[in-house]
């Protein structure tokens, strides 16, 4: 069986990412798997960037093909802001709750309306000697008013998939899946996986 290895130190993405891949006929392997090696910094200004650096750090590191997500919140009344910056909106280091709550303050007083943003999520997919190639997911949504529902992580809480009226966190992992920007990057990934390993 061919092998991959999953370019995350976040354990909630590697859950959703090994859920979604686990009909593509693989030996998915984590960083765990390969304890010397360090993450290098998400410094590049696009999430395109950033994927293609962790994805080409790791196949480098393991010699394997290796794939790599980079993902964020775009908020239309903040020009795209947090975007890249989003796990570290409040600050190097914040908590989901501590971006949540800066988020909130940032959109006092906006009506819902012009609370549209959106979730993207780049996947890079680096083969041993080969260029990385890339796919993209983008899920539309709004900002809630207040954070409803446990599930899930990060901004999950406030962002409303309109479809359903309610929030990434108060929908199941399998629901969330179906519609999200990781979902749908993923399942890109899936058949281009199937294409080039
Ligand atoms: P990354 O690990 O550099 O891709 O950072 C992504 C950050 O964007 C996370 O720490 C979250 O704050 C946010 N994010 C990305 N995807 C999601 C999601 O599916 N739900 C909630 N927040 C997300």
């Amino acid at each position: 069986m061919k092998k991959l290895v999953l370019a995350t130190n976040n354990q909630a993405k590697a859950i959703e990412i090994m859920a979604l891949l686990s009909n593509c006929k693989l030996q998915l392997l984590s960083l765990q798997d390969f304890p010397g090696f360090k993450m290098p910094e998400e410094d590049c200004t696009t999430f395109t960037g950033n994927a293609i650096k962790k994805a080409v750090a790791v196949s480098n590191f393991t010699g394997l093909p290796a794939m790599a997500d980079d993902s964020g919140l775009e908020v239309d009344f903040l020009g795209g802001r947090p975007g890249v910056h989003s796990a570290r909106y409040a600050g190097i280091g914040s908590s989901d709750g501590e971006n949540n709550a800066l988020l909130l303050k940032e959109l006092d007083g906006v009506p819902p309306a012009k609370r549209g943003a959106c979730f993207k999520c780049v996947i890079a997919i680096v083969l041993p000697g080969s260029a990385a190639k890339t796919v993209e997911g983008i899920c539309r949504g709004r900002i809630a008013e207040v954070a409803q529902g446990k599930g899930g992580f990060g901004y999950d809480p406030l962002f409303i998939y309109e479809e359903e009226g309610i929030t990434f966190a108060q929908m199941t992992g399998t629901a969330k899946s179906k519609v999200s920007h990781r979902g749908i990057a993923l399942r890109k990934a899936c058949n281009l996986l199937k294409e080039i390993l």
